[in-house]
């Protein structure tokens, strides 16, 4: 492949708005380059999401890519230095990444420090930039369906929940014999309507600690490999997904509430019992969460949480619900960082932009 002869037309660009996502079935454990351990599922969101452009250019002596990295305007080595090994590691399935010099410019709507996880948003804003200009820049003829898939592929060797931010909705990520078509090495979305009980589902994020996490999640993945309780938490993990699906098409909302819940308590619960186990929640996500349970149980209402590998919770429930849980949230608020709670709904998936 070479670039074209035009010199002017030897510059591309290419931008994409991607957001990140909330597990409802936990990945947490993986083997090889980037294969989880059991399939995982989530809500993709609208609100909280990465802005990446890249301007890619043409350089000759096929050792690329070469990468200049800014995060909200600043260079940024830290982020770069994650980013030009993660290209390095794509090159092979990306081939025109060799004679490419790369200017990479991303940000987040949200804060860096308000504890939403924005590996997924930013690895998956990435590898659609970057399967973008692979099309622009060798011709490659591809259908959507292709080229999303390709994307999702990649955002999973940037990180593992970052292949399902591809698809918007409720996209499914692992191999599961209840999802046709599924696949350990990209996500896909769900080939049925969702019920519309969960057409609008609402998360708002309470904002317990806004700071990095003690233990990293590739730290956590790697404490699985030999884990007591490893092969129950894939069994579960496989049971639950193929309830959820029943769920999802049946608008059976206290089944999704089980299994979220479920899905929650069982992460944090792997978390623990690791050698060396540790504890990612705080005190207040434990009264947060009793706090939930008991405000359900008072007043019929959907409502239900669950948690990232962090402190901050997560509450999923109907739109329709809004007005109802308004008081537990303002009640909950004296719980998190300053007050923080982020509110964010299911969304439609990333969005290409024209933005020179
Ligand atoms: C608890 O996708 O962050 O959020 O593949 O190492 O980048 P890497 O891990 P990552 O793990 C996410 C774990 C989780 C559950 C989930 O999103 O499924």
């Amino acid at each position: 492949m070479t670039f074209s002869q035009n010199a002017d037309a030897n510059v591309f660009f290419s931008c994409w708005k991607s957001p990140s996502n909330i597990a409802l079935i936990k990945y947490w454990g993986k083997s090889g380059n980037q294969i989880p351990a059991n399939a995982s599922m989530s809500i993709t969101l609208k609100e909280a999401y990465t802005l990446t452009r890249i301007k890619a250019g043409l350089i000759r002596n096929g050792g690329g890519p070469e990468v200049e990295f800014r995060f909200e305007g600043e260079i940024n080595e830290a982020f770069g230095g994650r980013i030009e090994s993660f290209l390095k590691s794509v090159v092979s399935y990306l081939p025109f990444l060799k004679e490419a010099r790369l200017e990479i410019e991303s940000g987040n709507n949200f804060p860096h420090s308000a504890g939403i996880a924005s590996s997924a948003s930013a690895m998956s804003a990435l590898a659609l930039c970057l399967c973008s200009l692979e099309k622009e820049i060798t011709g490659l003829e591809t259908g959507m369906e292709a080229f999303l898939r390709k994307a999702s592929f990649i955002a999973r060797i940037g990180s593992g929940s970052a292949c399902r931010s591809v698809y918007g909705g409720i996209p499914v990520w692992g191999s599961h014999k209840a999802v046709e078509g599924s696949d350990n090495e990209y996500a896909v979305p769900l080939s049925f309507d969702l019920h519309p009980v969960f057409s609008e589902i609402r998360d708002t994020i309470l904002i317990v600690d806004p700071g990095q996490k003690k233990v990293s999640s590739s730290v956590g993945h790697n404490l699985m490999k030999g884990h007591a309780y490893a092969d129950a938490r894939y069994k579960q993990a496989e049971s639950n997904l193929t309830a959820m699906l029943v769920a999802l098409k049946q608008g059976d909302w206290d089944t999704f509430s089980l299994i979220t819940e479920n899905e929650a308590l069982s992460l944090h619960a792997m978390m623990m019992t690791s050698r060396p186990g540790y504890l990612l929640m705080h005190p207040n996500s434990l009264i947060i969460i009793e706090k939930v349970i008991e405000f359900r149980k008072q007043s019929g209402s959907a409502i239900c949480f669950t948690l990232d590998a962090g402190p901050n919770v997560h509450l999923l429930y109907p739109t329709g619900e809004t007005e109802k849980v308004r008081p537990l949230i303002d009640e909950l608020k004296v719980f998190c960082h300053k007050g923080t709670a982020i509110d964010d709904t299911m969304g439609s998936g990333p969005e290409k932009l024209n933005c020179r």
